[in-house]
């Protein structure tokens, strides 16, 4: 559970919480209304340690002081939150949501956090929410934290607008359905199968009023989905098609996310070494952020219309598994020799997306963790996208810098489809080693026909080494605010 958000009144140094948070600009320190009040408190000489130790209110660098019983909290956090003129959205998430993470320890339950002047607070609420996000629920006995958030409190210098708690809520809310993405990505791949991947939609849909339809194995193959099919074949944890529906009454758009839902990726008969096949639990990371992205969705109610397909399944080795050099008939009607059973997220995605074609939308967006070659490229903490047009590009790049995540379009270079011609079938699914993120979208492509199209290869930013800005070490829940923010602008 995240804490609750509320409006805190008075002098932040007089609350009554464990910690307070005071975010500062970097030219502002002794100019921060906030900190006046708290060196004050604190009996003076907050300036000068901070000059001491070099905090100079950078942008998330932080500054935790112990109060010695002068105030109720004991620790005063200050939080850089960079000069001013940078100052943008992203950057207040991510300080916001640094502060947060900062302030865990033992026996931390309350918080206040001291605001500069001029903040979303919508912002305030995705960045609090987020950082106070941990996945805690297999630790047991010394291993389980010593304390849980439970309330923060926000204070804002000046006067206080009159939509300030509902943006707040609305934020806090934006920051549940992310972390309902981090959930799923954590969550071990014994616990989180292709069917319970069908049953956080089921919840969602109930949650929410949504639409679903839940194809199983057997309904898979009969729609003609036998990319899909071959792809779950051989795991005991059986593939499903899952198709979650938002429609508001006066829609004018409408949009189709799908996400690549590999809940473990061995590679199959072409199986992973094992250093990292570990890591492969996190190959529905695309599916989470759908799963996620339908959520915040049902809740801010954007009048579009929104589709959320997932294409889940399991890819091991096994006597029933599919193999290379097998044909199979794809829901579009094309045919496709399998290469490599390891390259299974464009199959899947291949026939999800022709389902998706077929609901004629105005754009389809997927997200997939799809290839190591996106890695190389760009590192392990921007996706890489393939877009129709420059205008769904600029959309997508507009979406990205507000939600503070990145992503590079890369091209949709012709000149290496000839590498998917087959010798037995219409197309094969992979072609040569270099290349390999743009080879997956030029797949992808034969399968979306004339409608446009973003696909976002996310293997990288979904899972993080350490912690950074508004994303935990572990699962992220990129691209979840992105995806949210292009909603909400189309
Ligand atoms: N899920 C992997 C891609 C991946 C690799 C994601 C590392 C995150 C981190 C995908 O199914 C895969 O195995 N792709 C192959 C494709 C190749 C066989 C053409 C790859 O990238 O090596
Ligand atoms: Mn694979
Ligand atoms: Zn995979």
């Amino acid at each position: 559970m995240l804490p609750s958000i509320q409006l805190g009144t008075g002098e932040p140094a007089l609350a009554s919480v464990d910690v307070v948070l005071v975010c500062v600009h970097e030219e502002a320190l002794k100019k921060s209304p906030w900190l006046v009040g708290i060196d004050r408190a604190l009996g003076g000489g907050l300036f000068a340690h901070a000059k001491q130790v070099e905090f100079e209110g950078k942008l998330e660098q932080t500054l935790d002081v112990p109060t010695l019983g002068r105030i109720t909290a004991r620790r005063v956090i200050l939080v850089g939150v960079g000069p001013r003129d940078d100052f943008d959205a992203a950057r207040l998430r991510a300080s916001v949501a640094t502060a947060v993470r900062a302030s865990f320890g033992t026996g931390v339950r309350k918080v206040a956090v001291a605001l500069p002047g001029d903040v979303e607070l919508r912002v305030v609420g995705e960045a609090l929410g987020l950082g106070a996000y941990r996945f805690v629920k297999y630790f047991t006995g010394e291993r389980r934290p010593k304390g849980q958030l439970e309330r923060l409190f926000v204070f804002l210098p000046g006067r206080v607008p009159a939509s300030a708690k509902r943006d707040l809520a609305v934020g806090r809310s934006v920051a549940e359905a992310v972390c309902l993405a981090r959930d799923a990505v954590n969550e071990p791949p014994n616990v989180l199968n292709p069917e319970a991947l069908a049953k956080i939609a089921r919840g969602l849909a109930k949650q929410h009023g949504l639409k679903l339809k839940v194809l199983d194995k057997r309904q898979i193959l009969a729609a003609g989905m036998k990319l899909h099919y071959a792809v779950g074949q051989g795991s005991e944890n059986e593939p499903r098609f899952i198709h979650l529906t938002y429609s508001p009454k006066r829609a004018k758009k409408r949009l189709v996310f799908v996400g690549k839902g590999l809940t473990f990726d061995s590679g199959g008969l072409c199986i992973k070494p094992a250093p990292g096949m570990g890591d492969m639990k996190t190959d529905m990371g695309g599916a989470a952020a759908v799963l996620g992205l339908m959520a915040a969705v049902a809740q801010l109610r954007p009048n579009v219309e929104v589709h959320g397909i997932v294409g889940a399944a399991e890819n091991m080795p096994d006597g029933a598994a599919y193999r290379p050099a097998d044909v199979f008939t794809a829901l579009s009607g094309k045919t496709v020799e399998v290469i490599n059973t390891d390259a299974e997220g464009r199959l899947v995605l291949a026939d999800a997306l022709a389902y998706a074609v077929k609901l004629e939308p105005d754009l389809i967006v997927d997200a997939a963790t799809l290839t190591g070659a996106a890695l190389v490229a760009l590192g392990k903490t921007c996706s890489a996208y393939y877009a129709t047009t420059d205008d769904l590009a600029h959309k997508l790049d507009a979406a990205a810098k507000d939600a503070g995540e990145s992503f590079w379009r890369m091209p949709l270079l012709s000149e290496l489809a000839e590498q998917l011609k087959s010798d037995v079938a219409d197309l094969k699914h992979t072609g040569d080693r270099y290349g390999g993120s743009i080879l997956g979208a030029l797949f992808l492509r034969e399968f979306v026909g004339s409608c446009p199209w973003i696909h976002c290869d996310v293997a990288g930013p979904v899972y993080a080494d350490r912690a950074k800005g508004f994303y935990p070490k572990g699962a992220t829940g990129h691209p979840v605010l992105t995806f949210l923010r292009l909603v909400e602008a189309f």
